[in-house]
């Protein structure tokens, strides 16, 4: 639309030997044409990566051994593709800031240590500790990183581990999730 006006304009003032025309706002249309196309190019190469991802169900603790990887099965979001559920491994799609959060419960005289884990590297740990008595104790994260495009990000178990099981069911969701914030 914008596009042949401007193409109508500019035959006008060539038809009528350039005085009549307004050059100024010629300019004007002509550079806010280019910025709205800058604009389009921006956007197309920030891409939307967004994931959210849970257990279907209750891990039991004695399953689970040391730096295993956390497989969450059931598959909410996963914009962009990066989380690969039969491996539970996030790759990232692109160079970027990233934010991670992992939620964990244990129940009823069980614990579990969480790390979450950057190319083999540990970033960000936590420990849903109920050893000591019966309830539920969660434990989150929130893990802000500059990944370069193929780095991996995972959850595993840590090395203290013991008890019943780590709860998702109807009451509360074992979640890994993360989204590309710049
Ligand atoms: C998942 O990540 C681990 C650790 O970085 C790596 O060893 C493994 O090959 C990856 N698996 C897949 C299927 O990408």
């Amino acid at each position: 639309m914008l596009r042949s006006f401007v193409f109508v304009v500019l035959c006008l003032c060539v038809a009528s030997g350039e005085e009549s025309c307004d050059r100024r706002e010629m300019e004007n249309t002509i550079c806010s044409l280019c910025s709205q196309r800058r604009g389009g190019q921006l956007l197309e190469s920030g891409h939307q990566v967004a994931f959210f991802v849970y257990m279907s169900q209750n891990i039991q603790i004695n399953a689970i051994s040391k730096y295993m990887t956390f497989v969450y099965d059931r598959v909410e979001t996963n914009v962009g593709n990066g989380y690969d559920v039969r491996s539970g491994n996030f790759t990232a799609p692109e160079n970027g800031i990233y934010v991670f959060h992992t939620s964990t419960t244990s129940f009823d005289k069980s614990h579990c240590m969480v790390e979450v884990v950057k190319n083999g590297q540990i970033k960000d740990i936590t420990w849903a500790d109920s050893m000591s008595h019966d309830d539920r104790a969660v434990a989150s994260s929130m893990t802000i990183l500059s990944l370069t495009k193929g780095d991996i990000v995972l959850v595993r178990a840590g090395v203290q581990r013991g008890g019943n099981y780590l709860e998702s069911n109807q009451y509360t969701r074992m979640s890994f999730s993360g989204f590309k914030l710049a």
